[in-house]
């Protein structure tokens, strides 16, 4: 018996797992590592620009005949332009984020264009609905990267957003193994995204050091930084505090940009782990291993199976 969810028929994928669009990461070969392993890529569009993600959608194309999907950031004045290039390659779904969800979204629809939006409240899950979005991906503060002022984690921002809409909900935010995916399945979740899992797999363009500091985590290792301001969930060590002293109420991410260029940049030579700009979620915690990405969904998979049959037994 395999675990799906009606989700999985409507994307046409195996199993209810979804790669996150990560800026920086998620490129064609995570991508297709993903969507190959029969879980759903997402391609970081934010990454690459326009030309960049037509190089991108043509690799794929060469990479997999699954379905993926496309994250497009909707504050981005490139928006546009990127809705030109999804036709030209057959893209059938986009997660969107950072931005207002009715400003695209019907135009994605008469293109023939499943769309999903991130949220992270009730609130944002509503307007979301409202907008007409066919998914909603609620993230939680547990999540790797940037996380809402409100900071609701996922365990509390699930249940509620599942009571509040009509369409399907995929869960993010502090996932990493089987347990954690079928809990968000029984909190109404039809699937589960996950970010910082991927990054340690062995397609992700993550450096190997960015890689080990997630295997090392403990369950504490991350926190927000820049909570006045631009609230970012890392890896807890010097940068993040050099970077946090640095929080001022009124600021944006422009204002950040060089810390965390200084921060990416010492990660080559960062052998402990101190000194680099360690984007991460509260479930690095629970990563003890670097694999290939189809591997990862298989045996999240599996394990949320034979956690199932455990809890059948309680009955
Ligand atoms: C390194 C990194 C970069 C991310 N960049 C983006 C992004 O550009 N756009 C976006 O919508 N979400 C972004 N996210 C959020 C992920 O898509 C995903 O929802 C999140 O990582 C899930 O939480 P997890 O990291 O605990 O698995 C990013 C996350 C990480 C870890």
């Amino acid at each position: 018996m395999t675990i799906k969810t009606p989700l999985c028929e409507t994307l046409g994928i195996e199993y209810p797992i979804i790669l996150g669009g990560m800026m920086g990461i998620s490129d064609a070969n995570l991508t297709s590592a993903v969507s190959n392993g029969g879980g759903l890529g997402t391609l970081s569009s934010a990454t690459f620009g326009v030309d960049g993600t037509r190089e991108q959608l043509q690799l794929l194309s060469e990479q997999t005949n699954r379905p993926y999907s496309v994250n497009l950031p909707l504050f981005h004045p490139m928006v546009p332009n990127l809705l030109d290039l999804l036709p030209e390659f057959g893209v059938r779904i986009v997660t969107t984020s950072a931005g207002n969800p009715a400003k695209y979204t019907e135009q994605l629809k008469s293109m023939g264009i499943y769309v999903m939006h991130v949220v992270s409240s009730v609130k944002t899950a509503l307007k979301a609905f409202d907008a007409g979005v066919d998914a909603i991906i609620a993230e939680g503060s547990d999540s790797g990267g940037k996380v809402a002022k409100d900071e609701v984690p996922i365990i509390s921002l699930l249940p509620a957003v599942t009571e509040r809409v009509d369409v399907p909900v995929i869960a993010a935010g502090g996932f990493a193994t089987g347990r954690g995916l079928l809990g968000a399945l029984a909190m109404g979740a039809q699937g589960i995204q996950m970010g910082t899992r991927f990054l340690a797999a062995d397609e992700s363009r993550a450096h190997e050091n960015w890689k080990q500091v997630l295997v090392n985590a403990g369950d504490s290792a991350t926190a927000i930084a820049l909570k006045n301001s631009s609230p970012t969930r890392l890896i807890k060590n010097q940068f993040f505090a050099e970077m946090d002293a640095l929080d001022e109420p009124g600021k944006g991410p422009m204002d950040y940009m060089s810390v965390q260029k200084k921060g990416n940049e010492s990660i080559p030579d960062d052998v402990d782990g101190s000194r680099g700009n360690y984007i991460a979620g509260t479930g690095s915690g629970l990563i003890t291993n670097i694999k290939p990405a189809g591997d990862i969904v298989r045996e999240i998979l599996q394990e949320a199976e034979q956690s199932m049959a455990q809890l059948q037994s309680y009955l």
